[in-house]
């Protein structure tokens, strides 16, 4: 990873401001606002997922759709208090592209991480969180600065450049595409994952 230069990001207030007026990549232009991380600051834990979806570009909150209701829902079946994390997303603005009406969700390519990682480390430099979780491979990628086979490593902590730890599991959405006999195995898988992190909060 390569090393973060200093930075003039002192507050969320001013992250959110940055990354609204940054054009680094082209997805930006495109969103109607850039959605940064919500929670508590110092959080033992900050969960990173890929990029705000529909409902989080218009809202301008991560996770407040179907995948943020299953991820509560496995935090809390984890036993991890949600209201001490801190939950954001390696790509700050929605990318998708138009059918008809409807904005489908886009994955973000290798290099439109790599632009946007700079403002993920400054949030975790503001959070300050004792350990991480990526949610999926481009949140692992991000977090940890190389590829990261996800299916491989789920469950497992990997540590970052920066001494961290990082839980590596699946995004939450590859559970909404599930099959519905599958479906309560893989909740379970995950929130065996999300578990592996319970320890942070254990008195
Ligand atoms: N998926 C993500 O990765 N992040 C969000 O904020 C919403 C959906």
């Amino acid at each position: 990873m390569p090393e973060t230069p200093l930075s003039r990001i002192t507050s969320l207030d001013a992250l959110k401001a940055a990354t609204m007026a940054c054009r680094e990549c082209p997805i930006g232009e495109f969103a109607t606002q850039s959605v940064i991380g919500e929670g508590k600051l110092k959080a033992r834990l900050m969960l990173v997922g890929e990029q705000p979806g529909d409902q989080e570009d218009l809202a301008g909150h991560p996770f407040i759709g179907p995948a943020g209701k299953l991820l509560a829902r496995a935090l809390a079946a984890a036993g991890i208090p949600q209201e001490q994390t801190y939950v954001s997303n390696a790509v700050k603005h929605f990318k998708y592209e138009l059918r008809g009406k409807r904005r489908i969700h886009k994955s973000p390519s290798q290099r439109e991480i790599s632009a946007c990682q700079h403002w993920l480390e400054d949030e975790i430099a503001l959070v300050k969180p004792a350990a991480l979780v990526a949610l999926g491979a481009s949140a692992a990628r991000s977090l940890i600065g190389r590829a990261v086979p996800v299916m491989v490593n789920r469950g497992q902590w990997l540590p970052r450049p920066d001494g961290r730890e990082v839980l590596v599991t699946l995004h939450p959405s590859a559970l909404l595409r599930v099959d519905a006999e599958d479906r309560e195995p893989a909740f379970e898988a995950f929130v065996a994952d999300l578990r592996q992190a319970q320890r942070l909060f254990a008195r």
